[in-house]
């Protein structure tokens, strides 16, 4: 199909019931704002070009809009009149000439393909409107669906409705298709003569049936068409989202064992034969290779896990944190924009920042490089097959050779050669009887106490 299709996407609201400091579409599912959400559903329906309309934050909303892979070009409402008027801010590219409009909320991130291809496909077949709908039992707020022999005649506002009206359970998702060559001349006629006096998009159905045009709907499943109002409802839309997402994983082979713990980003990338135990984070930028094995209690930002991997449980991987095959990180472990070789083994309570570690290198518990000097960075690069001791600290720059050994406790400042061994630490000296009279002396002095 080559026809052109223009997606209107509105933005322009004024978000007063999310009672934030920014525009509701900036507000994120799974790490990602809502209205890159919508944009990136519209990538997979044959849509060319975005006309964003935007008012509040045009600057960051516009920004988010355009990170993907379709061109926005942005229309700024001045006035919030009504969803009719929103439309025809973006009058300039409409007028361009496409073959197929499509308009769409910034707020109602969930939306699906499928749905819109259906719709785009009605118009291609000759109706002039195809309106996305929805079923739902809690119809209030929504504009109604009134329908005669497959055919739509009317969008009824729920303020304007009778109460025979209202009773419709068929609601109108606020998603439709056009046809692009009548949309302007359509749209231009809507006039604000209603209950709140607005200019209603939904007004279009009447003005196209009163010149002897046809509109029809197409039925979307009501958890893929919700919008948002406010947080409790962002919430909601989360929880369907996730949910949406760790279905897909497991269909794709994931092992999850308590999905409904584990978090997902919207760039998470997980292989199939990963398992990943309950009550796991994935911020942004995680991929997660096959095999890999992601403990309870993890947190994870950032990072690259390669198969046979395994992270946890209560292990922090932040950015550009890198595991290569088989490797190991423990409970109580941070790693931050780090290379953990092949095979190697960070088990236990350490702190890995700004290093190299070598293959099959083994870190003691405890042990810290010491990256930072309150105002620079430093690397720390451990050899493949080295031995750090427990409660070793690195202090960077630093570099701790092949096959090289640091004892325990060791605080290191200088570089280790391949194979040495490095002491970093006070020599123990043992004083015989010492022991007995110290402790002698700590009795005396508690008892002393007690008498006072
Ligand atoms: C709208 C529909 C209603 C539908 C519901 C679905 C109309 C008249 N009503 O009602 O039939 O059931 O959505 O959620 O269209 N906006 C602008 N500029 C404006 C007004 C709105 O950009 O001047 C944007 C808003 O930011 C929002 C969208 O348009 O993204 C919908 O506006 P909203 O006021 O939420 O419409 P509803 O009353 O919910
Ligand atoms: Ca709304």
């Amino acid at each position: 199909m080559n026809d052109r299709v223009l997606a209107v996407v509105l933005a322009a609201g004024e978000s007063t019931r999310m009672k934030s400091s920014k525009s509701k579409v900036l507000h994120t599912i799974g790490n990602r704002p809502m209205i890159s959400h919508v944009i990136a559903a519209l990538e997979n329906t044959g849509v060319q070009d975005v006309a964003l309309v935007v008012g509040r934050d045009a600057g960051p909303v516009i920004a988010a809009a355009g990170s993907g892979r379709l061109d926005v070009v942005a229309f700024e409402q001045t006035e919030r009149l009504g969803t009719g008027h929103a439309v025809l801010a973006a009058r300039d590219a409409i007028s361009k000439g496409y073959d197929q409009i499509i308009i769409a909320y910034g707020d109602a991130p969930l939306i699906e393909a499928g749905p819109l291809i259906e719709a785009l496909d009605k118009v291609r077949a000759g109706y002039d409107a195809v309106v996305i709908g929805f079923r739902t039992d809690r119809p209030t707020g929504y504009g109604r669906l009134l329908e005669q022999g497959g055919e739509l005649v009317a969008i009824r506002e729920e303020k304007d409705a009778t109460a025979e009206e209202r009773k419709t359970t068929s609601c109108n998702s606020g998603l439709m298709a056009l046809n692009g060559a009548r949309a302007l001349a359509l749209l231009g006629k809507i006039t604000n003569n209603n209950v709140k006096g607005e200019y209603y998009l939904t007004d279009v159905i009447e003005v196209l049936r009163a010149q002897g045009g046809r509109a029809t709907t197409v039925e979307a499943p009501a958890d893929t068409v919700a919008g948002c109002n406010n947080r409790a409802e962002l919430a909601e839309l989360e929880a369907i989202w996730q949910r949406r997402r760790r279905h897909e994983m497991m269909v794709s082979g994931v092992t999850m064992i308590a999905p409904e713990t584990v978090f997902l980003s919207f760039d998470t990338a997980i292989a199939p034969d990963v398992t990943i135990e309950p009550n796991v984070i994935f911020g942004p930028g995680v991929k997660v290779e096959a095999g890999a094995v992601i403990h309870a209690f993890s947190h994870l930002e950032g990072a690259h896990v390669s198969s046979g991997a395994n992270v946890g449980p209560f292990a922090r991987l932040r950015p550009g944190a890198n595991l290569h095959a088989n490797a190991k990180v423990g409970n109580f472990v941070e790693i931050k924009k780090a290379e953990i070789g092949e095979g190697a083994k960070v088990s236990h309570l350490t702190y890995i920042g700004d290093a190299r570690i070598g293959a099959n290198a083994n870190i003691g518990a405890g042990t810290v490089t010491c990256n930072y000097d309150g105002f620079n960075k430093f690397e720390t690069v451990i050899g493949a097959d080295s031995f750090v001791g427990s409660n070793t600290l690195l202090v960077a720059p630093v570099t701790i050779g092949e096959g090289a050994l640091t004892a325990t406790g060791s605080v290191i400042t200088e570089d280790v050669p391949d194979g040495a061994a490095a002491f970093g630490r006070a020599r123990q000296v043992n004083k015989d009887g010492l022991g007995l009279k110290i402790m002698a002396r700590n009795k005396a002095l508690k008892e002393a106490r007690k008498k006072k």
